[in-house]
């Protein structure tokens, strides 16, 4: 199963699924491109570190959604490195109908928070000022519902009192370290039946 990764941040999703496959819990997924929407974006010396294509993509004319020229030029990048599976790990635009029609029943997106609770932006944030006692992440298909798609699976965190934003935020990342990767090889291996 090959495995593109869009991000917009430092990549610290994208690092763990490559750590995985060079440890041989990734199933039978392959990670083949990483393309990012930012082009000084921590993600992109993910290529280089584990020997993966990875490269901007000119997202304009938005700047929250991907429509128009910007989202020919991914679906053109993703189609051109022939992947089974794209993986938003932190790729933080609005998909509008061509690309999820393109790729349809093929999106995952990995959100920090259990959903349907605090779906959108700072999600972490928004879990630990409603005091909520248990978080987490959440691994989900993409559909034209902002993170509301069918969910695959979930991973929860328990907020102990006192713990700071910094703290919490630590926990639910360390969570989806785990989570996506382990939701791909299961993917990777039901692909197969
Ligand atoms: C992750 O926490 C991911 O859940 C979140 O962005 C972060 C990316 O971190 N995604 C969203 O909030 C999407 N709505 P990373 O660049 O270190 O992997």
């Amino acid at each position: 199963m090959r495995v593109v990764i869009l991000g917009s941040g430092r990549g610290s999703n994208a690092a763990a699924i490559l750590q995985a496959q060079l440890d041989g819990r990734l199933g039978l997924a392959q990670v083949v491109g990483i393309f990012a929407d930012q082009p000084e974006a921590g993600i992109l010396a993910l290529g280089p570190r584990f020997g993966v294509p990875a490269g901007f993509v000119d997202p304009a004319p938005f700047k929250t959604k991907l429509e128009g020229p910007g989202e020919d030029r991914f679906i053109e990048a993703i189609q051109a490195a022939q992947a089974d599976l794209v993986v938003l790990a932190g790729f933080m635009r609005v998909l509008k109908p061509r690309f999820l029609a393109t790729f349809a029943g093929r999106i995952i997106n990995l959100h920090p928070s259990l959903l349907p609770s605090f779906p959108g932006l700072d999600a972490i944030g928004q879990a630990f000022r409603r005091g909520v006692s248990i978080s987490g992440c959440t691994v989900h298909y993409v559909t034209g519902e902002v993170d509301g798609g069918p969910i695959l699976d979930q991973q929860a965190v328990r907020l102990e009192p006192g713990e700071t934003l910094e703290q919490v935020a630590a926990k639910v990342h360390a969570a989806e370290h785990e989570l996506l990767p382990a939701v791909i090889a299961r993917l990777s291996r039901q692909a197969l039946t």
